[in-house]
């Protein structure tokens, strides 16, 4: 890959638990170029409270504004790996910017694979704990029509991590 024609930041996007970070840490080793996640931006930004405490603490709408300002920061800063929580796209100003200044990628799964994953997911994922399986069906489809807007699409149900970051190396190039 020839890093001079990748002068842009790569963000990650999709739903929850499909990979962004996993990904996004293996391109950004094959690029040498750092890798940031926003969650864990926020949490430090929070004093090391975890995800679930900044929601029940404070609530969902603080947790968004300081992912806002986080993200718009990030995408400032040096060319990078940068994967977002699921919920950052619908902040139509991180879409906005992100689609504007960087390459997005789109991490996309099929709800029936999604599904597998879902027993390792609830622990860490607030939105998850609140909602029935028909709830979230329904959050997944409209993330999904969010998640539209994106430069490249890789779907994973039946890749690893590996072949989907070759995937990307190829739309890249
Ligand atoms: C969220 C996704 C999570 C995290 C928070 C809210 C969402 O990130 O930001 O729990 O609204 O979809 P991951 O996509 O990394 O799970």
């Amino acid at each position: 890959v020839d890093h001079e024609s990748l002068g842009r930041t790569l963000v990650f996007i999709g739903f929850m638990g499909v990979g962004k970070t996993t990904v996004g840490e293996l391109v950004a080793d094959r690029l040498d170029v750092p890798f940031k996640d926003s969650d864990e931006e926020i949490v430090k930004a929070f004093d090391e409270m975890t995800i679930p405490e900044i929601f029940h603490t404070y609530g969902e709408q603080a947790f968004r504004n300081k992912e806002k300002e986080t993200i718009l920061q990030l995408i400032d800063a040096e060319k990078q790996v940068l994967s977002l929580g699921g919920g950052a796209f619908m902040q139509e100003a991180v879409r906005q910017k992100c689609l504007e200044e960087a390459v997005v990628i789109f991490l996309d799964m099929t709800f029936a694979a999604w599904k597998e994953r879902f027993p390792e997911l609830i622990s860490s994922r607030p939105l998850l704990q609140t909602k029935s399986m028909a709830e979230i069906e329904t959050l997944f489809a409209e993330r999904r029509s969010l998640y539209d807007a994106h430069h490249i699409r890789v779907l994973t149900d039946e890749i690893t991590p590996e072949e989907a970051a070759e995937q990307i190396f190829q739309s890249l190039e």
